[in-house]
């Protein structure tokens, strides 16, 4: 489906490629990264800070007067979306919608992609309908519009909130161009199951770096001012608990504790409305038997009430009709009701607030002052982008906001610092593969996704065209020549021939090292829709890499994916493996400069890495169990009576492939010990810290180490801090990242990295579902990785004893 969407969006805009080829390159719009930055989430006890653009009160005034002039028909026309391009979902048959935008019976369009079409349409809701109230247009704008970056799990992998804004402000640049206003991203969903395909468009398995992540990208899309031209409105979805899809299936039950939810699922939610994200997407899931899109504890306790959200709440696609199917509903009307009710401000696309609110109103099964609050909503944020005053885009300029160099240029920087390096074992010569040296006299490139410039752009490819990206194959040639680069395809992802086999290992046996570029076919097997039960390499790749590897040439293997996969051969016979992810249009340039070694691989995993398909779900931040089994890599299956009864698998080994957190260079580093600057901690310090959410407030402690740079390449190294907590009200995880920051270490220097650690750091939800800090026993360790490191541990303790 999404492969069609973007062939459909590639003819559509073919006019304006080269004229955007051609596009001025005069505004600097990026940021300055600093050197290092140390990340910190908001204290959940509080409500979000309130988005002054959305508590304004010229604006509150303007909303008041127009909903006193509405009907109630106008009121509910606010209420109801639908999707007036090509469909990502299920749809309702309508396509009335001129007659209906005059009529003021629609408040938001989406999947339209050009300025003309959305001119089109404003103009009929601006002209035509009796209030002149303008349209909002959005779109999945997930990873870029047309300037393509990598999938968000792979910016994810850089780590750096910074990156991730930059490129969020590029994509708001471009697609506010054709007058989509409104995203819908980021998504900020947690998940532990790499079966859930939609894990390509999250930030993986951590709250912590997934909330630093929601902000970067909320503040990228909405920018300064939300009525900036270039801002669009972010919309943080699949609120909430969507990524914990029961077997990873797609759209599937969920079950998640109160406490749970409030400790790992919401974070990330809080941050982005904490940094103003002025919509948000409730989610297809059932929700502990209540699903999502009708939930009034999330929807209104929480969201309403406890964080103080003053925007649009949208619902997924037809979520709001699938509370039929949920069985908490036997008709439209009631299925409109409770999702409304529940706190869905916006219908979309199942047409039931526009079938059915009206009459709701006039029977006085909801009441009219509710009604207004939702428009409110709507209205509120209408005016806060500014879209009364500027409805329109401008046509002329459309085209020279795709594709500037700038932001070309930013989308390889964000794919170089995407990839992790999971192996590069040294070779007989007592040296790695990667990098390879620049006289390497021949390059077998063998796979069906060296060549594939589609394939690049994985899924949501927005308007990305696949003749934007400069492929693997295309890059390497330009750095060797023709003749040094023995290309075959080797099979298709999903088929393959022998011919195509041996015409591979052919071109192995005449080379001299082999690079492997296999994976995953971004578009159909990665993102909604595309959960898998076999995490391995498609079709006949394995077949293939496994004959390639067999010549006994040296070999790196690059895995586009959009989750982990499951590659044990690989792991054990492949000398260097590489996981690129899909890293957008700069794919080929990024990953040559990083082969060569011009660019230093630093990026880490976002998600736990499994061994097998039968340990998941498997993630980092575990509890202990009251079993817990003590494993390493060299005796993964301990033996002996003792060790049967402990939480285990008598047939696989506790840890993962390679653990959250982890990423190789090219240099080695070595971790000194964790030291802290106290001996203990007085509880009371803690809850003033907490109290005070101002961030000028003293950090009560400081955790450092200091790390040495072994080798003989600078390095940029994601340095992490983690804690674990024990003998609190509740069981907290092993680890638990409470930190970052990235410090670049050239050869032989030895840095001393020192953490702030602030109050929220020891803070958590207790055993009463309330957010606060208790006498405890603290572990903090600072580490290249979630499992390795030499911890401290200080106390925390109460003013009595
Ligand atoms: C359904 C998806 O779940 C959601 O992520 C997306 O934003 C909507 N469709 C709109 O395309």
């Amino acid at each position: 489906m999404h492969l069609h969407r973007r062939f459909y969006f590639r003819s559509r805009i073919a006019h304006v490629f080269l004229i955007a080829l051609l596009a001025q390159a005069s505004l600097v719009f990026f940021s300055a990264r600093p050197a290092a930055a140390q990340f910190k989430t908001a204290p959940f006890a509080q409500p979000a800070r309130a988005n002054s653009e959305l508590n304004d009160p010229a604006i509150e005034a303007r909303v008041e007067e127009l909903l006193k002039k509405m009907t109630l028909e106008e009121k509910v026309g606010q209420l109801v979306q639908y999707s007036a391009g090509q469909p990502t979902g299920p749809g309702t048959g309508r396509t009335d919608y001129a007659d209906m935008l005059s009529k003021g019976e629609i408040g938001a369009l989406f999947n339209i992609v050009t300025a003309k079409e959305t001119n089109a349409f404003q103009r009929i809701a601006v002209e035509k309908s009796r209030l002149h109230i303008p349209l909002i247009f959005g779109l999945d704008v997930i990873h870029g519009f047309r300037t393509e970056f990598p999938i968000p799990l792979g910016m994810s992998a850089t780590w750096d909130p910074q990156l991730v804004e930059r490129a969020a402000r590029v994509a708001a640049r471009e697609a506010s161009a054709t007058g989509i206003r409104w995203t819908f991203s980021p998504m900020v969903d947690l998940s532990r199951d790499p079966r859930w395909g939609r894990v390509a468009e999250g930030a993986g398995e951590d709250p912590f770096l997934g909330s630093a992540l929601a902000r970067a990208y909320v503040r990228g899309y909405q920018g300064p001012h939300l009525n900036a031209a270039e801002s669009i409105l972010a919309c943080p979805k699949h609120y909430v608990g969507y990524g914990a899809a029961e077997g990873g299936r797609d759209y599937n039950t969920t079950e998640i504790s109160e406490h749970t939810l409030r400790e790992y699922y919401l974070p990330p939610f809080h941050a982005a409305v904490d940094a103003g994200a002025g919509s948000i997407m409730s989610a297809f899931n059932s929700l502990d038997g209540i699903p999502a899109s009708a939930n009034p504890f999330t929807l209104k306790k929480i969201l309403r009430q406890e964080w103080g959200f003053r925007g649009i709440v949208d619902s997924d696609w037809t979520s709001v009709g699938e509370l039929m199917n949920h069985g908490i509903a036997n008709d439209g009307a009631t299925a409109a009701r409770k999702a409304f009710q529940a706190g869905v401000d916006m219908d979309m696309v199942s047409s039931l607030y526009h079938d059915h609110l009206a009459q709701l109103v006039r029977s006085g099964q909801v009441s009219e002052a509710d009604l207004d609050e939702d428009v409110r909503h709507v209205l509120r944020v209408k005016f806060a982008l500014g879209l009364f005053e500027n409805p329109y885009a401008d046509e002329k300029k459309e085209s020279s906001a795709f594709l500037l160099p700038e932001a070309v240029s930013l989308s390889g920087e964000i794919a170089e610092r995407s990839f992790v390096l999971l192996k590069n074992d040294l070779l007989p010569n007592a040296s790695p593969l990667l990098p390879l040296s620049n006289d390497v006299k021949s390059v077998a490139l063998i796979g069906p996704l060296a060549d594939d410039g589609n394939m690049m752009l994985g899924s949501w490819g927005g308007l990305g065209d696949g003749h934007d990206v400069i492929t693997l194959r295309a890059a390497l040639v330009k750095k060797l020549g023709e003749a040094r680069v023995h290309y075959a395809k080797g099979s298709e992802i999903s088929a393959g021939t022998d011919t195509q086999i041996k015409a591979a290992v052919d071109a192995a046996k005449n080379s001299d090292v082999v690079i492997l570029a296999l994976g995953e076919n971004g578009p159909e097997m990665t993102g909604e829709a595309a959960s898998r039960t076999h995490l391995d390499l498609p079709g006949r790749q394995e077949q293939l890499l496994e004959a390639v590897v067999a010549t006994g040439k040296p070999a790196a293997l690059i895995v586009f994916s959009g989750r982990p996969l499951i590659l044990p051969w690989a792991f054990e016979h492949v000398n260097s493996v590489l996981t690129a992810w899909f890293p957008g249009i700069q794919a080929g340039p990024a990953l040559v400069r990083t082969l060569f070694g011009e660019n230093n691989p630093s990026g880490k995993l976002t998600m736990t890495w499994p061994r097998s398909v039968g340990q998941i779900p498997i993630y980092y931040n575990a509890l202990n169990t009251g079993r817990p089994i003590v494993q390493n890599d060299k005796t993964p299956f301990p033996n002996g009576h003792d060790e049967k009864f402990v939480s285990r698998y008598i047939d696989e080994s506790n840890l993962p492939k390679f653990p959250f957190g982890f990423g190789l260079s090219y240099t080695s580093l070595r971790y000194g010990p964790t030291e802290l600057n106290k001996s203990d901690l007085r509880l009371d310090w803690l809850r003033e810290g907490l109290a005070n959410t101002s961030s000028t407030a003293p950090a009560p402690l400081q955790a450092s180490a200091n790390i040495t740079n072994a080798g003989s390449r600078a390095t940029t190294e994601t340095v992490q801090l983690y804690v674990r907590l024990q003998g609190t009200s509740v069981s907290e995880p092993v680890r638990a990242l409470k930190g970052f920051q990235q410090v670049t270490i050239a050869p032989g220097e030895t840095k001393r990295v020192v953490f702030s650690v602030p109050a929220e750091t020891f803070a958590f939800w207790n055993d009463q579902n309330v957010y606060g800090v208790e006498p405890a026993r603290a572990t903090i360790w600072i580490s290249p990785d979630s499992t390795s490191g030499t911890g401290a541990q200080i106390e925390i303790r109460s003013k009595t004893n």
